[in-house]
């Protein structure tokens, strides 16, 4: 088990676009997506995107069945995506709160498409395709983002609604210091 050290809004590291993973199933990425799972693990992360880790390449994980950071969210299946192309199903937007590993101790609210499909490849080049709506969208919104050197705060257009998680969210654990 190897919990890689999570890159903090402000590295230039996390504001690169990522490039498409080319090669697949090698003990290399079978490592890189293990130290993932563990990384988001260890942190009870709903995802992680590889440029969070330092490693500039277009994958990301994401799933849980039940998250302390996220007690209301449905569960979302666990995911490995590779090389992820997005396509809005409506106009539609909703606001939600999201957090980012990368920017630990807040919330912020972020308008994100409410429907949305997903395509790309897993780990061993097959592929996903999801069409998707709700937190799930959201998630996947959010990873594929970094994907693009795109961090939440990035997005908000509402300021009022961006702040300290144990300000503006008292019942989650403490210990979920994100
Ligand atoms: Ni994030």
């Amino acid at each position: 088990m190897t919990v890689r050290e999570i890159l903090k809004m402000g590295d230039p590291r996390l504001l690169r676009v990522a490039e498409p993973v080319t090669e697949f199933g090698t003990p290399e990425m079978a490592q890189l997506i293990a130290d993932m799972f563990d990384t988001m693990h260890a942190a009870n992360g709903a995802g992680l995107a590889a440029p969070q880790i330092g490693v500039n390449l277009q994958l990301v994980i994401y799933g849980f069945k039940q998250n302390p950071r996220y007690p209301d969210a449905p569960q979302v299946p666990e995911t490995v995506l590779i090389n992820p192309v997005l396509t809005p199903l409506s106009d539609e937007k909703e606001e939600g709160f999201e957090g980012c590993l990368s920017v630990p101790g807040l919330r912020g609210s972020v308008p994100r498409w409410t429907k949305l499909r997903y395509e790309g490849v897993d780990q061993l080049n097959q592929p996903i395709a999801r069409d998707v709506d709700g937190f799930h969208a959201r998630v996947v919104q959010h990873e594929v983002d970094h994907l693009l050197g795109m961090l939440y705060p990035m997005r908000i257009t509402d300021f009022t609604k961006f702040g300290f998680t144990d300000v503006m969210f008292p019942d989650l654990d403490p210990n979920d210091d994100d």
